[in-house]
C-alpha cells in the first residue's frame, strides 16, 4: 500500500523566532550549508522510524540529511547497516548513495538550534510536522526515540502522558494495540559516547530489540 506525503516545514519556516535568527546568522557564517529545516530520510513505506533530537550545525544542517556529518552519524548509520536497515557506504555526505530500507529517520525539530538545546516551545512548534509523519507511516511498526527528547516528543504526537510513559535505555513501550511499538536508546551522541553513558553495545541492544519485534 502506498504512503501520503507528510507535510513538511518550509525551507524559510517562520515559527520559531529563536531558530530562524540563529538560521540567518548561520547563512551569513555558512553560506555553503544547507541551513534549513532537515527534511526526513529514508521511505515513507519503512516499518521503523528513528526519532532523534535535531540537526548538527556543522553535520546535518551543513548537509541537509539527519546525522549526516555528525558525529552521532558515525555511531547510528553503521548500526543500522550492521541490522540490515541500510546499504551501502555511510559516507557522511547527502551524495555518498547510501540509503536507509525499512527504516526512516526524523527530529523532534527540524532546525539547528544553538548549543544543540531546544527549548519546550521549539518543539511544541515542531510537533505537527512528526504527528504527520508518523500518520503517513502506515506500516509503522517500531519507533526508536534517541534521548529524552525524542522520546518525549514521541509519547506527545500520540497524545500520552509523560508521567505515564518513562524513559528508558533500551526499553521497550508498548502503548496501544493500534500504535507502534516504542523503543528508547540513550542518544548516540558524542557526549554520551564519550562518557560511556552509552556503547556501541548497548545501542546494537536497541536495534537487536527491534528486528525481534519485526520478526
Ligand atoms: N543530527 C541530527 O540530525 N539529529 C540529532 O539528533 C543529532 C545529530
Amino acid at each position: 500500500m502506498s504512503c501520503p506525503t507528510p507535510s513538511v516545514p518550509a525551507l524559510d519556516c517562520d515559527l520559531c523566532p529563536r531558530l530562524v535568527e540563529f538560521r540567518l546568522e548561520n547563512k551569513a557564517k555558512f553560506p555553503d550549508f544547507f541551513n534549513a529545516p532537515v527534511p526526513s530520510f529514508g521511505p515513507i513505506e519503512a516499518e521503523v522510524l528513528v526519532v532523534g533530537l535535531a540537526p548538527g550545525l556543522k553535520g546535518a544542517n551543513c548537509t541537509g540529511r539527519p546525522f549526516t556529518g555528525d558525529y552521532a552519524g558515525d555511531l547510528l548509520y553503521p548500526t543500522l547497516k550492521t541490522f540490515g536497515f541500510a546499504t551501502g557506504t555511510y559516507g557522511g555526505t547527502a551524495e555518498d548513495g547510501f540509503e536507509l530500507q525499512n527504516c526512516r529517520i526524523t527530529n523532534a525539530v527540524r532546525c539547528v538550534p544553538p548549543q544543540n538545546k531546544t527549548t519546550g516551545a521549539e518543539e511544541k512548534a515542531c510537533r505537527p510536522f512528526l504527528i504527520d509523519e508518523m500518520k503517513a507511516m502506515t506500516n509503522l511498526k517500531a519507533i526508536v526515540a534517541l534521548g529524552g527528547v525524542g522520546h518525549n516528543a514521541v509519547i506527545q504526537t500520540l497524545g500520552l502522558k509523560k508521567s505515564q510513559w518513562k524513559f528508558g535505555h533500551n526499553m521497550r513501550h508498548e502503548m496501544a494495540d493500534d500504535l507502534p511499538i516504542l523503543f528508547d536508546s540513550y542518544h548516540c551522541s558524542r557526549y554520551n559516547t564519550n562518557t560511556g553513558r552509552l556503547t556501541e553495545e548497548m545501542f546494537h541492544d536497541v536495534f537487536r530489540s527491534v528486528c525481534e519485534e519485526l520478526k
